[in-house]
């Protein structure tokens, strides 16, 4: 029983001794926490804030690696700078700026955009190629689009794009009502090379696809979309998941 208040003297003891190493008790340099909306340095937003869904390296997520420099070369800065402040709608890309609900300074958006190229990009790697152009020209034709397919994309993806031995299945609503027509055309260009996905050149060795059959490809894959995805009785859930859809809508458009 004795021994308790012993204890708690050394204890005490230490504390102080501890309180000692810093003079008159201040912090130490350095040891402040920085303010959320004060942390400039790219790797701590970078994991804080992309790591989860774009790989803690850029690459090896679910959604598609930033550090491709096939896609930094295609995407415009501008763009990714958008899309980072706005998110994409109907997607889980998420809004990043304040003014659009998000939690980072435009500060920080910079930092974060400006970092992912200046890390990840490697400039002129599609010298001497004629890369398809970041966003569609044309609305694109869904016939043609569906040749398409048979010819760059069934090899992978089954026959209708309904999963391969090489490759899931890319046509089903599902998984067609989480990514937006550019997220699909930005697949088909940059491809996934940490997935081994090949980019708009390799799905058929030695024929690159044109930018023309890249917009049809997409065109064709997003004519798939149906209007209730997932839903195997949607006659009856219609009207309901509309108007859910609706408010929805209506509340991220304040
Ligand atoms: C919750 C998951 C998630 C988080 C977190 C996330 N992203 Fe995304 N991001 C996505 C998805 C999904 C897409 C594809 C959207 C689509 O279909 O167009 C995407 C798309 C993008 C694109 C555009 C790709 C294109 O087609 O050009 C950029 C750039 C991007 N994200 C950057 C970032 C950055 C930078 C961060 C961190 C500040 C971040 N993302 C955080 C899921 C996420
Ligand atoms: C050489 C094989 C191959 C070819 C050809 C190919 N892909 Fe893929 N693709 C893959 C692999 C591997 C993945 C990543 C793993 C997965 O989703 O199965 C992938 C992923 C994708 C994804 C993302 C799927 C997801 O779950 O995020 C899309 C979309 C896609 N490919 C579209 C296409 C289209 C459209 C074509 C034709 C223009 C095509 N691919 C041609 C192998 C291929």
């Amino acid at each position: 029983m004795n021994r308790i208040p012993y204890l708690s003297a050394s204890a005490i003891l230490l504390v102080l001794l501890s309180a000692c190493s810093t003079p008159s008790g201040q912090p130490q340099k350095g040891s402040e926490p920085v303010a959320p909306n004060e942390v400039v340095d790219f790797g701590t937003l970078y994991a804080q804030n992309c790591a989860a869904c774009h790989g803690a390296e850029g690459r090896g997520g679910a959604s598609i690696a930033l550090a491709n420099p096939v896609y930094l070369a295609i995407v415009d800065q501008n763009a990714a700078h958008n899309v980072v402040a706005n998110g994409v709608r109907g997607t889980s890309m998420p809004p990043f700026a304040q003014s659009a609900g998000g939690l980072l300074t435009d500060e920080q958006i910079n930092v974060i955009t400006s970092g992912v190229f200046s890390r990840w990009g490697r400039k002129g790697i599609l010298d001497r190629t004629n890369p398809p152009s970041y966003a569609a020209k044309t609305a694109g034709d869904v016939a043609r689009g569906e040749i398409a397919f048979g010819t760059y994309c069934a090899s992978c993806h089954g026959s209708e794009g309904r999963g391969g031995s090489k490759a899931s299945a890319i046509s089903n609503d599902s998984f067609l009502a989480l990514v937006s027509d550019q997220g699909l055309r930005t697949i088909v260009i940059t491809g996934r090379p940490d997935l081994r996905a090949p980019d708009w050149r390799g799905n058929v060795p030695g024929k690159p696809m044109s930018d023309q059959e890249i917009t049809d490809v997409v065109a064709w894959l997003s004519s798939r979309r149906v209007p209730s995805p997932g839903q195997p009785y949607s006659a009856s859930n219609d009207a309901q998941l509309h108007d859910a859809e609706h408010h929805h809508s209506e509340q991220m458009e304040k």
